[in-house]
């Protein structure tokens, strides 16, 4: 059983709520493996059709942790490649949504960026302060919220370490949506059971569509996505979603 974080599915929606509330959710070892060995599983299991991945009032998570980390020598966290292990987190095709209130900083808002999109309660700070710290991010802030919010502002948050409000990061690209601290979970288990709702195969393939745009060029991105788009035709749910339309009916996905 894990331990710093809990998890539960209900229907085809499962919450991972990071449970280290005395340090912030500081993100250590344990709860790096926890997350990967706990979701890299379902992850492949069908009856899994979105996460929502979040924290508690007051953090989402404050970042890695410090005094963890603070010690570590070069070849520690060389040899280690400290951090890699995120990266199975971040390749997982089931859509996951974070959910944030409060602090989202560092290795948090690095967590909170390799969700597929992040839900802002309005008490939402989101920061890269590792300056602060006499370092710089470590866990993909300095690429993703460069292509998230652009050079101008990914450099202003990197090298003055200040933090973003929720309006902030909605304006600016990086949260998809800013919602009331007291509606905050209602409204994101709801968009995540919207997504669970749909086929899983035609999710996963709309997914990584979206996710190739950030790394490839508009030329190869679009011929992606017409190659993914055009291969939908071999799957019943392209043949039951169309039908239902015709039909008047709700479509009956069945993920294949
Ligand atoms: C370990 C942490 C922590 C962290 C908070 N805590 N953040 N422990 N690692 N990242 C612990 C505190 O030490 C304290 O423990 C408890 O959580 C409560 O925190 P307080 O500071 O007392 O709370 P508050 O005064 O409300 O201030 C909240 C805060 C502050 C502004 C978020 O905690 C803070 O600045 N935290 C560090 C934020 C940060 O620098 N993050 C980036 C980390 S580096 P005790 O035992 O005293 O109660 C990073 C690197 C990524 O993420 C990869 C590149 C290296």
């Amino acid at each position: 059983m894990p331990n710093s974080i809990k998890v539960t599915q209900t229907g085809g929606v499962v919450l991972v709520e990071l449970n280290r509330p005395k340090a912030l959710n500081a993100l250590n070892q344990e709860i790096m493996e926890e997350i990967v060995e706990t979701l890299v599983p379902l992850d492949r299991d069908p009856s899994v059709g979105c996460f929502v991945l979040t924290g508690n009032e007051k953090a989402f998570a404050a970042g890695a942790d410090i005094k963890e980390m603070g010690s570590k020598t070069y070849m520690d966290v060389f040899t280690n490649d400290l951090f890699a292990d995120w990266d199975k987190f971040a390749a997982m095709r089931t859509p996951k949504i974070a959910a944030v209130a409060g602090y989202a900083l560092g290795g948090g808002c690095e967590l909170a960026m390799m969700c597929d999109m992040i839900f802002a309660a309005e008490s939402a700070q989101f920061g890269q302060p590792e300056i602060k710290l006499g370092v710089m991010p470590g866990m993909g802030g300095s690429q993703r919220l460069t292509k998230l919010v652009g050079k101008s502002k990914a450099m202003d948050m990197i090298l003055t370490g200040r933090m973003m409000d929720a309006v902030e990061a909605e304006r600016s690209g990086l949260a998809a949506r800013v919602i009331a601290n007291d509606e905050l979970m209602a409204e994101t288990m709801k968009a995540a059971e919207t997504i669970a709702s749909f086929g899983k195969p035609s999710v996963m393939m709309a997914r990584e569509t979206v996710e190739r745009a950030l790394e490839s060029s508009l030329r190869e991105g679009l011929m992606f996505e017409r190659r993914v788009f055009q291969s939908m035709f071999a799957t019943e749910d392209q043949k039951e979603g169309m039908a239902a339309f015709a039909e008047k009916r709700k479509a009956e996905f069945k993920g294949k």
